[in-house]
């Protein structure tokens, strides 16, 4: 169906880098929108993959799965919560952290202004753009929307009749808009007070991508609940809710969600960003460091944290973007004045330097 404008295929890649079908080469700094945390073909990836597929993909979830058991307990030793829900894709993950608020409570859910946290109805609902949602009213009913980056707007509508608060700890979609430092420990110090549970969509902020597993360990904070998604298996489809909540038999369920297959891909996945961690930062701040040194009046300002980095410019960036394609770069116009970089945490400095000398000839020449 007609939900994406495209027109380039790519049909294999190598670390950061993808070809095309007419053997094209780019290099890849939107790293499948974050999905493929440790690089495009990853050996240590297809070799679980090979293994796995010979073994076992799915048996469905009427029967246990140590791969799933595994994988749930390394994801309950990093977020310090202790059960797991597996799904297969970000949306997915945002729907059940919601089905487990309204578990236990049908009180209104808390989201943000400029939020995204998916397409199907629930996460919809707690999505901002109105862009998004206008033509598949009536959402779901109790969510209300604030002021991101504002405590006095959050601490306005936050009250006894309030269930959670669902937060991306930094806004991807709407551009990396990151808040002010301590911004998400008051968001949790008032979700405390009030006795509201606090979900942190860590989709896209996830998997290592910030320079810690989870955005919430840079800020001390623990939510209640805490969905993941994206890049936790290297590109292959799944998402999970952590929580301490539960659900009884029967609540929910999912016949794909936490097969063999995709929990093997993902602990190797989780085995590689753990190696890949201490370095994220540092890569990320030569990646900065190096956008900052590009002298152009058409740059309004380069935010980022760890390996999501954006930046946005005093024009709209189409034309920039085309012009990196031609020249074998990948970049991403997340918002119309605004490029988006989410490589793989493999990236090499090289290959930094690479990126960075086409993406300053396309602002040039544009
Ligand atoms: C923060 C956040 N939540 C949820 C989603 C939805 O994930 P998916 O596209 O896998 O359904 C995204 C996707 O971009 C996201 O960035």
């Amino acid at each position: 169906m007609n939900t994406y404008k495209r027109n380039l295929y790519l049909e294999k890649g190598n670390g950061s880098y993808v070809y095309d079908i007419n053997g094209k080469k780019y290099l890849d700094l939107i790293g499948g929108i974050a999905t493929c945390s440790v690089g495009h073909s990853n050996p240590e990836i297809v070799k679980v993959i090979n293994e796995q597929s010979n073994k076992l993909i799915t048996a469905s979830n009427l029967f246990c799965s140590k791969s799933q058991e595994l994988l749930a307990k390394k994801l309950s030793e990093l977020s310090g919560l202790n059960k797991c829900f597996f799904s297969n894709s970000g949306t997915e993950a945002v729907e059940a952290a919601i089905k487990l608020v309204r578990k236990h409570s049908n009180k209104k859910i808390i989201a943000m202004k400029n939020s995204f946290h998916g397409r199907t109805f629930g996460s919809l609902s707690a999505t901002w753009n109105p862009k998004f949602k206008n033509n598949f009213e009536p959402l779901l009913p109790g969510f209300v929307h604030v002021d991101f980056n504002n405590i006095k707007a959050l601490k306005k509508e936050i009250d006894n009749k309030t269930a959670a608060v669902i937060i991306e700890p930094i806004q991807g979609e709407a551009g990396i808009i990151i808040p002010s430092e301590g911004y998400l420990k008051e968001v949790e110090s008032l979700c405390k007070k009030n006795n509201v549970l606090l979900i942190i969509d860590e989709i896209q902020t996830g998997n290592g991508r910030t320079g810690k597993y989870f955005y919430y360990q840079h800020e001390n904070v623990k939510p209640d609940i805490v969905t993941l998604a994206k890049g936790l298996a290297n590109g292959f489809p799944i998402g999970v809710t952590i929580s301490d909540l539960d659900f009884e038999p029967g609540d929910h369920g999912s016949t794909f969600g936490g097969n063999d297959f995709c929990c093997n891909v993902a602990l190797k996945t989780i085995d590689i960003i753990e190696e890949l961690l201490p370095g994220v930062e540092e890569k990320g701040d030569y990646f900065t460091s190096k956008l900052s040194e590009i002298k152009s009046s058409k740059i309004k300002e380069i935010r980022g944290k760890g390996l999501m980095i954006a930046v946005e410019f005093f024009e709209e960036v189409e034309p920039i973007v085309k012009k990196c394609l031609e020249n074998g770069l990948l970049i991403n116009k997340v918002q119309k004045k605004v490029i988006r970089f989410l490589p793989s945490l493999t990236i090499s400095i090289e290959e930094i330097d690479t990126g960075i000398e086409i993406l300053k000839g396309a602002i040039k020449d544009d």
